[in-house]
């Protein structure tokens, strides 16, 4: 048998691990799904068991005692086992949606009186959250430019717990150096006893093109339901992390209750992972040719892609973005501007919405289904105006998430309304 440690995370996809806790390999081929809400236990010692084990760091070598499935479940531990090894962390933990993971560990790792960065441009109900509901336990917040010599001043402030952005913003697609950002904070904590911890959203790029706790970060997330799940029919979030930090999420997550649908967790698992690297990298091909196609369009303003030359940042993304194949991965999500009037890009947009066969107007992004959306509009609205202006997010900015449709096909229905217009 090969070694596991010489395995493309490719391969470990497919197969998962060899050995676990959650299940016996030697019958099945494909994982159980698992459907009770509550486990038998066969005495009251080992019920208690199960309650002293779980979220118990010196219990975590030994294997779970299964008692209720907002504590832990075996089709979960499976998807948490592999999505922790696909982006090199000890340990995952699944929740519901994406959402519930980022809610469930900003209330874990911030309390009253503290308070969070947040790189300024981030997903609207991220946007949201922390703007919106953290005041009212009274961590308060400030939002700024992390590419900025600001953010080395803002650290300095001691009320300062969690460092929070999206390795790839949301809809920018602007990049974080991760190696700054690490850098400085050592810096900062080697005078602290409270260490800030590092907190990145690393939906866009998924772990298949960056895996941000190789660069120093502490906590990355993942929306399963976009990229990862893939298929557009299952919800989920994550939190990978190192293992110390594992009890408290799992209590977060027992006590929140965002805990995953086993169902949702077994197609993630089956579908999702094991296909995720062929869909990202066969995604990315065609969002390469499209950002072109769109780039050397005369009716076109700009267009943002960091596979482009033309991103501003694009010596940064060949330095971050690679797969762990080595290859660079710049990913599957392009924002881009037409020249003229919001009205013009209004019409645009709702002329795909009713010819184009390959391209969907719908929310959500990395699914197998070319999706457009106008955050302005749409993902970003909850984000009050004089910030979306600060981050460039116009009505006129249109996002596109690239599917797995033929490229001539989805360059055909981007010329028909371009077009029109
Ligand atoms: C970057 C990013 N993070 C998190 C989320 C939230 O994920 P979910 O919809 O699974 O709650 C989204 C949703 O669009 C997103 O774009």
């Amino acid at each position: 048998m090969t070694k596991k440690k010489s395995l493309s995370p490719r391969s470990r996809s497919i197969h998962g691990p060899s050995s676990t806790d959650a299940w016996e390999f030697s019958h099945h081929l494909v994982p159980p799904m698992t459907a009770s809400t509550t486990f038998r236990l066969k005495s009251l010692k080992r019920g208690a068991q199960g309650f002293t084990s779980f979220a118990n760091l010196k219990a975590s070598d030994k294997k779970p005692i299964w008692v209720y499935d907002r504590l832990d479940e075996p089709t979960t531990l499976m998807l948490e086992e592999q999505i922790a090894a696909m982006e090199g962390g000890d340990k995952a933990v699944c929740f519901g949606s994406g959402m519930g993971a980022i809610s469930a560990l900003l209330l874990s790792l911030l309390e009253k009186d503290r308070k969070i960065l947040a790189h300024r441009t981030l997903y609207g109900c991220t946007d949201s959250l922390i703007a919106n509901w953290l005041p009212r336990f009274g961590i308060t917040s400030k939002m700024l430019d992390f590419n900025s010599k600001d953010l080395e001043t803002e650290l300095k402030d001691p009320a300062v717990s969690v460092l929070y952005f999206e390795t790839i913003s949301n809809p920018m697609l602007e990049l974080i150096d991760l190696e700054r950002v690490v850098r400085l904070v050592k810096k900062e904590n080697a005078k602290r006893k409270n260490p800030i911890r590092i907190v990145v959203d690393n939906t866009f790029a998924t772990p298949w093109s960056l895996r941000p706790l190789d660069w120093g970060v502490d906590f990355v997330i993942q929306s399963l339901t976009k990229n990862i799940s893939g298929f557009g029919t299952e919800m989920g979030g994550a939190i990978i992390t190192r293992k110390e930090f594992e009890p408290i999420l799992k209590v977060a997550r027992k006590d929140f209750g965002a805990v995953i649908h086993p169902s949702s967790a077994w197609h993630i698992l089956v579908f999702g992972v094991s296909t995720q690297s062929l869909r990202f990298e066969q995604q990315q091909r065609t969002s390469m040719k499209v950002a072109q196609y769109l780039e050397s369009h005369p009716k076109v303003e700009s267009v943002i892609y960091p596979g482009l030359k033309s991103h501003p940042q694009h010596k940064l993304a060949r330095k971050l973005l690679r797969s762990p194949e080595g290859d660079f991965c710049p990913g599957t999500m392009i924002s881009f501007r037409l020249k003229g009037s919001a009205e013009k890009c209004e019409r645009f947009v709702d002329d795909l919405a009713e010819n184009s066969y390959t391209v969907t107007l719908a929310v959500s992004l990395g699914l197998v289904k070319t999706l457009v959306e106008v955050p302005g509009f749409m993902t970003h609205s909850a984000v009050p105006e004089e910030r979306r202006d600060a981050s460039s997010i116009d009505p006129r900015l249109i996002r596109l998430s690239v599917g797995l449709e033929n490229t001539k096909d989805l360059l055909s229905d981007l010329e028909q309304a371009l077009k029109k217009i």
